[in-house]
């Protein structure tokens, strides 16, 4: 039989497995074809021996209903920088990107579906440069992949949020508190201008707009002038104070360092103090809870699709390239288009406006 290897990398998402059980059911209906899965993106190849899964009705059945993935993942896995453990203990980074395709050719896989974020379809990319029959399906709840308007994970992401933003209005209300929301987001503000609205936050603090620590208190005083006494700021972990203006690439490895030190909500309840805000202020940093669990009847939908997308790209062996929801349909589009540039929020969009209109300030 002709085989597809499948695996999924990078952080998970909701939805992967629902990726997973489209790919397997549209094969079905294809007899010469067999689908397996590598364990841990594509760390399952390259162990000895291999940790590969049998993807089938029986072992994917029912699987779109749970988030996470059956196959596992790793944001170690990536075969250009490959740890390898040296005799001394230590591990040394080696391009091993050859020995996988060796791999790959010695289980007969003819093609590859690599489900994953921003990381994931570099790789893929350039597997594919170097002669991989690869596809390349979009992952990641912060919605920042280009070649595509939406990622499955990221409205549940978003539901998470808004549910968690509305247990905190009535707590906030009963303290006269400004309440501070971290959600996730390192190079882009999707989750938190999606919260932010569906919510009805004050402030909305994201990486594409560097935020004024004045203007915001500004806005949180004016609130409370009129009479209402409790606030709600949303941030994305990515957010930068004006000062520290930079490009959405380096507000992902800024998002990670917030994240190394205790989280950005901390540090701008400490400039806001700073700044002669002198409501009382709580910080919750929602964290993985917004990646984790079940997902959403749209996103079990949308990785559906994505699913038998990508099969069918391996059958007409259009190779090279990422599905992609572009205008309400169901394309695909060339992995190069797609990790050419993120996909932030355009801050003269109509979201935005209406987000201004209703009142969020940006701190700008
Ligand atoms: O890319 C999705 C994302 O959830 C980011 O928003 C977040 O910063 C990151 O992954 C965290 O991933 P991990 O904790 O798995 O390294």
């Amino acid at each position: 039989k002709r085989k597809v290897l499948v695996l999924t990398g990078g952080g998970d998402c909701p939805g992967l497995n629902a990726v997973i059980r489209g790919i397997v059911k549209r094969a079905r209906t294809e007899s010469d074809w067999e689908v397996i899965g590598s364990m841990e993106a594509f760390n399952g190849v390259m162990k000895e021996p291999m940790e590969l899964m049998d993807l089938n009705e029986k072992t994917t059945a029912g699987i779109h209903v749970k988030g996470g993935t059956i196959l596992k993942t790793t944001n170690k896995g990536n075969p250009f920088d490959f740890p390898v453990k040296q005799p001394d203990g230590t591990y040394k980074i080696e391009d091993r990107s050859g020995e996988l395709i060796d791999r790959l050719k010695s289980i007969g896989v003819e093609a590859v579906i690599s489900i994953g974020g921003d990381g994931s379809q570099r790789i893929s990319q350039m597997l594919y440069e170097k002669g991989v029959n690869i596809i390349g399906v979009p992952k990641t709840i912060d919605n920042d992949l280009s070649g595509t308007d939406f990622t499955f994970g990221f409205r549940t992401a978003v539901q998470i949020a808004t549910d968690s933003f509305d247990k905190l209005v009535t707590t906030a209300e009963s303290h006269h508190r400004v309440m501070i929301m971290e959600v996730m987001g390192r190079g882009a503000g999707w989750i938190a201008l999606h919260t932010a609205i569906a919510g009805g936050a004050e402030v909305c603090l994201i990486p594409e707009i560097p935020y004024d620590i004045k203007k915001v208190v500004e806005r949180l005083n004016q609130r409370y002038n009129e009479g209402k006494g409790f606030a709600h700021i949303v941030v994305a972990e990515g957010a930068v104070p004006i000062e520290g203006t930079v490009t959405s690439r380096e507000s992902k490895e800024i998002g990670y360092e917030h994240k190394r030190l205790g989280g950005v909500a901390y540090r701008l309840s400490d400039q806001l103090k700073e700044a002669g805000c002198e409501a009382d202020i709580r910080e919750t940093v929602l964290g993985h809870t917004q990646r984790g669990g079940t997902p959403i009847a749209f996103d079990r939908i949308l990785a559906t699709m994505f699913g038998v997308k990508a099969f069918e790209l391996v059958l007409k062996g259009s190779y090279g390239t990422m599905v992609s929801y572009k205008n309400n349909k169901i394309t695909s589009v060339s992995l190069k288009e797609a990790t050419s540039e993120y996909n932030t929020i355009n801050t003269s969009s109509f979201m935005v406006h209406a987000a201004r209109s209703i009142g969020i300030s940006f701190g700008d």
